[in-house]
């Protein structure tokens, strides 16, 4: 009998950090590798926020805080949800972890009973599955592709509840697509919800800030009030302000909820650092105009990769609305042979394929989900990115 946990043969480990690891590798041996498979911006912390961060050391801010946040970090979150949201919650209905991770990781601990289902739409970012086993729930997916802009319709949602369901987790703009859905797609997924009240929302709101070309980002209590009593909506500092070493993360929702997730995060890991907790307090307080020069710089790399790569033959790159990934389709590439003589029935093969022969470091499809695609991370300087693209075309052409 194994000494490891029945719950941990349930899991995979994560598919983005292996892909990092083997670029890593290649690197180390000597071989030059452009990465696009990491999740994080590029930039570093804008100065205000890491100057905050020092001040809290300098003034000894650095003992045990309340298990789930300081009050000056949740009131500065209730303002946030105010201005940006027009969403009302009070500090009480606010919990802090350490990033977005442990947030949405506490609430389905604090709710999952064996047998109990989320619904996670596909492509789904790569943790969401895994942390609905781990607490001992089933995940349903559901496959929202190319066709749809990779957004799942009403009637797949319809169709995918029943009354075991208890959450939906719900990611616009999304890992690993970029795809935003727009106030009037939401409300059809809310009209839905509204006729199923079994089933909360857990909306993941990582990448709120990241939305492009004049995009309305839209969160669900915010365009159905009434699943304000059955929503979570989780957040984060870490790609919007650049902090994902900071690893600080948020919700709002009902009161028991927050206390349930509280009651796990005390026995758990206690408080998230607390210079990082004031450090975040600067992020959401003070200025956000770094975020818009952020954003001109994602757009314009948003822009190339999607010309470069339906350049390539073999590739069809939708334009998301945000984030700052692509994922782009590589169905007409299956079945053929890489320049180095691997056949590729799959993208798994054809990631594999292309870092190996050509030192680009993507994440295959199947990670995700939907097959057969790739995600491109854009989070990287423009030549790095013109180049990796100029490759991936070489290999594309290669291809027999
Ligand atoms: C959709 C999504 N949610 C949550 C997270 C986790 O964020 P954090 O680094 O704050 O834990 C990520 C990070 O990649 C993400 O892409």
């Amino acid at each position: 009998m194994s000494f490891l946990s029945d719950t941990l043969s349930r899991v995979k480990p994560s598919p983005t950090i292996a892909v990092t690891t083997k670029a890593q590798e290649l690197r180390a041996a000597g071989r030059d590798v452009i990465g696009l498979g990491a999740g994080e911006p590029d930039f570093d912390t804008p100065e205000n926020i890491r100057e905050a961060g020092k001040r809290a050391i300098d003034e000894g801010k650095t003992r045990y805080t309340a298990p789930d946040g300081i009050i000056e970090l949740k009131q500065a979150i209730c303002d946030k949800l105010k201005r940006d949201n027009g969403l009302n919650y009070s500090p009480k209905q606010v919990s802090v972890g350490t990033g977005g991770k442990q947030i949405l990781y506490n609430a389905l601990m604090a709710t999952l009973n064996p047998g109990d289902e989320v619904i996670i739409p596909a492509p789904y970012w790569v943790s969401y599955p895994d942390m609905v086993l781990l607490a001992g729930g089933e995940p349903v997916t559901v496959e929202a592709g190319i066709e749809t802009d990779f957004k799942m319709t009403a009637a797949q949602l319809e169709a995918a509840i029943t009354p075991k369901t208890k959450w939906l987790i719900f990611n616009s703009p999304s890992n690993p697509t970029g795809a935003a859905y727009s106030w009037d797609e939401l409300k059809a997924l809310t009209d839905v919800l509204m006729r199923h009240p079994q089933v909360w929302v857990m909306t993941d709101d990582m990448y709120e800030h990241l939305v492009f070309d004049d995009f309305m980002f839209c969160t669900p209590a915010e365009v159905e009030p009434g699943l304000y009593d059955r929503t979570l909506t989780c957040n984060g500092v870490s790609k919007a302000y650049a902090m994902t070493g900071w690893r600080i993360g948020y919700a709002a929702g009902p009161e028991t909820l927050i206390a349930a997730m509280r009651k796990i995060q005390s026995q758990s890991t206690s408080n998230p650092c607390s210079v990082s907790q004031w450090a975040a307090v600067e992020a959401l307080n003070g200025t956000q105009e770094f975020i818009a020069a952020n954003n001109a710089t994602f757009v314009r790399r948003r822009n190339m990769v999607v010309d470069m790569l339906n350049a390539a033959p073999g590739i069809s790159c939708p334009k998301p609305e945000g984030a700052f990934y692509v994922y782009p389709s590589i169905k007409d590439c299956i079945g053929k042979t890489t320049p180095a003589g691997t056949m590729v029935p799959d993208d798994e093969t054809f990631a594999t394929a292309l870092l190996e022969e050509t030192g680009v470091a993507v994440v295959f499809g199947a990670a995700f989900g939907v097959s057969p695609n790739f995600r491109v991370s854009y989070a990287t300087s423009d030549d790095a990115l013109k180049e990796a693209c100029t490759r991936i075309q070489q290999f594309c052409q290669g291809l027999k």
